[in-house]
This record gives structure tokens, sequence and C-alpha cells, in this order.
């Protein structure tokens, strides 16, 4: 098992250009190339804020990726609003969460749109964008005690008609809807057992060598002071930090408790 462990910053609808190269440059600062022998990093601000942010970072030379917080799965034409992979690609993204837990809620997502999203980002073999595909059960559901089963769902659906080869750089990501932006954390054996049961649908779907190379991710509420114990379960490979990724300081320390 050679899982690295990525964090990830989602900066959601937050920060204009001028304050987007401001963070960028305040983590860049911060932030150690060797690092990267252990950890993967990525920063996924607003679509109008990605290049300004990939800039500072070219001109730093920091092994800091970018990821996007959306994507359309057509290639062009008449769809207003929205954004491809060749242009998230023509800006420097090698990430892109996709089914985030605000977008299937508020933006009416379904698994049909992550699954398409999930195989436009991976289409081109070459210059694969990752998806860090987001899962999680509401408070109702986990209250149900079918937190287990609804999850397992939500990877399958998202990864209906892949197989092995093409997971290969996929992430998911277990983000308790429960535990987003409400200072309630999973506990680390919460966040835990989800994680490890996500990897045994993966094994099943892929076959347990490609599911022990994928990473899993947990996301809610994750900041300084909790990090460290999350990302010690052995399932848990890595972050997607929401409120605490909009601090250089917060972002960097549980960059830090990742190596
Ligand atoms: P918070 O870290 O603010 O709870 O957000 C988590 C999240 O939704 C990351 O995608």
């Amino acid at each position: 098992m050679t899982r690295r462990k990525l964090i990830a910053g989602n900066w959601k609808m937050n920060n204009t250009v001028a304050e987007a190269v401001v963070l960028t440059q305040e983590i860049s600062n911060r932030f150690e190339n060797d690092w990267t022998d252990t950890v993967d990093v990525a920063i996924c601000p607003p679509y109008v804020d990605l290049k300004p942010a990939h800039t500072v970072l070219e001109f730093d030379k920091q092994k800091i990726a970018i990821g996007a917080q959306n994507v359309y799965w057509e290639a062009s034409g008449a769809y207003t609003g929205e954004i491809s992979v060749a242009m998230l690609r023509d800006v420097g993204c090698t990430y892109c969460i996709v089914g985030h837990s605000e977008r299937r809620t508020l933006f009416g997502e379904t698994n049909e749109d992550v699954n398409k999203k999930v195989k436009a980002l991976i289409e081109n073999k070459v210059q694969p964008i990752h998806p860090i595909v987001c899962v999680g059960e509401s408070l109702a559901v986990r209250d149900e005690g079918t937190y287990l089963d609804f999850v397992d769902k939500q990877v399958r659906a998202a990864f209906a008609g892949l197989d092995a080869t093409d997971a290969a750089g996929c992430v998911v990501a277990y983000e308790p809807i429960w535990a987003i932006g409400t200072g309630r954390t999973a506990t680390p054996e919460q966040a835990e057992e989800v994680c490890r049961a996500i990897r045994v649908t993966l094994g099943e779907l892929f076959g347990d060598e490609r599911a022990d190379d994928m990473r899993v991710l947990y996301g809610g509420s994750m900041n300084e002071g909790n990090a460290e114990l999350l990302l010690a379960q052995e399932d848990i490979d890595g972050g997607l930090i929401g409120g605490a990724a909009l601090k250089a300081e917060s972002f960097i320390a549980i960059v830090k408790a990742a190596l």
C-alpha cells in the first residue's frame, strides 16, 4: 500500500481574483516543496480564480496543484454558464471536485450527472484531470442507520461503467453533510468506518489492488485541531477542507499534520 496523502482546499464561493492571489501567495510563502515527497496538496478556487492562482504557484515553482469545484461533461457548445474539461486543463487544473453535497442539494446534481462528469474528466488518458468524487449522507440518513448503504450506492453510481484502469487516479471524498460547515466533525472512528467501507466498495468494483491505491479523503469541519487524528486512520488518505482552507495558517497546519 503506497497511498500518498492528499490535502485539498475547497474554497467554495469565496475570494475575488485579488483575494485569491493574496491567499495563494500566503499559502505559497509557507509551503515547502519537499513536503510533496509525502503529501500532495491542491487548492480548488472558484473558476475565475483558477488561472490567477495557478500563475502565482507557477511563478513560485510550487508543487501545489490546482483543482476546480465543478465541470460540465460536454466538450463545447450551447451550454450557457458551463465550463468544459478542456477549459479546466487549459488553466492548469489537475483535480476537479465532483458531486459535492452542496451541488447535489442546492443545484439538483444527480448521481447520473456525477457519473457523466467523472467519465468526461478521465476520458483523456494522457492528461486526465483527477476527479475528487464527493459522497456522504445527511443527518436523517445517519440517524436512520442506513448510511453505509447510502454511501455505497453513491460510490457505485459515480463509477458506473468504469473499469480498474479508468479508476486509477480517481479520488473519493467522504463528506457527511451533517459535518460540513457545522463545526461538528465526524469522530475519527466514524470517519474511518465509512472510508473503510468505501474502499471495500471500490474493491468490489475494481479489485483489491486498485482499491488499495485509490485515495479516500475525509471532509467536514476538518481543522488544525482535529486533522492529525483523522489523518492517522488507516483508510483516511487526506482531507477535503472547506472553512479552514480559507486561511493560509490553518490550511498549512493541516498539510503539516499530513506529513
Ligand atoms: P468545511 O471544512 O467548511 O466543513 O467544508 C467541508 C467541505 O465541504 C469541503 O468540500
